[in-house]
């Protein structure tokens, strides 16, 4: 499974790029305001450090998504247009998938949403797991039975398991076969977490440390002398 970053801050994209973990970026309009950047200018720069960056289109018909979609397409190759789960939003993803740009359907919550998306020859399917947690339903229950009806039907649409709240709905979405997640910059921060590992280091450090004190000094004659 693929980690992506659903952010369009730069300065974490950027850390993540560093960790070397991440391999692509979701952005929605929500998340463009945080950034409180122009769209554009935005989605370019980070498309500059990393691929398969998610641009959300914001009309509101399919005729106007299709005019904005070609332009966001042609920002940078690194662009995939992401359209709403609306007859409009599907009505445009079909002929730019059509025109050849990579296509996320976004705001999926069932399994039927999901087949639909894949009949407009959308790359990818986003099922958004948290909000269908936050109105008391299973979200990685539905992501688990998009992964399973795509395999039945050799659907090769990818799963891209988003609304991402806690390390937990990660592993979830690993073990539901999901080919991505797309998580805020916290939650991939506690991904490294465990107390194990942070004294475990601790300990390695003070013994390396230990054995480099314990050490003799050699005068400078003796190293020579052994040369
Ligand atoms: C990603 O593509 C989605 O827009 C995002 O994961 C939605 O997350 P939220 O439900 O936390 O807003």
């Amino acid at each position: 499974m693929k980690f992506y970053l659903d952010s369009a801050i730069y300065e974490e994209i950027a850390e993540g790029v560093k960790w070397g973990v991440i391999d692509g970026v979701t952005t929605n309009p929500t998340l463009i305001a945080k950034a409180g950047r122009d769209h554009e200018e935005q989605v370019k720069r980070i498309c500059g450090i990393i691929g398969n960056v998610s641009a959300e289109v914001v009309s509101e018909n399919a005729d106007d998504m299709i005019v904005e979609g070609r332009r966001i397409a042609k920002w940078h190759p690194n662009v995939i247009v992401k359209v709403p789960l609306t007859t409009e939003g599907l009505s445009a993803g079909k002929v730019l998938a059509g025109e050849g740009t990579r296509i996320n359907v976004t705001l999926c919550f069932s399994v039927n949403q999901a087949l639909l998306a894949t009949a407009i020859g959308a790359y990818i399917i986003s099922p958004f797991a948290g909000r269908l947690d936050d109105i008391n339903e299973d979200g990685m229950r539905v992501v688990a039975d998009i992964v399973s009806a795509y395999r039945q039907q050799n659907i090769k649409t990818k799963v891209l398991a988003a609304s991402m709240r806690h390390p937990m709905h990660i592993t979830q979405a690993a073990l539901a076969g999901a080919d991505i997640a797309t998580m805020p910059f916290a939650v991939l921060k506690q991904l490294f977490n465990h107390p194990l590992t942070d004294a475990g280091q601790k300990k390695f450090l003070e013994d390396y440390r230990k054995t480099q004190e314990a050490k003799p000094v050699k005068s400078s004659a003796e190293a020579a002398a052994k040369r």
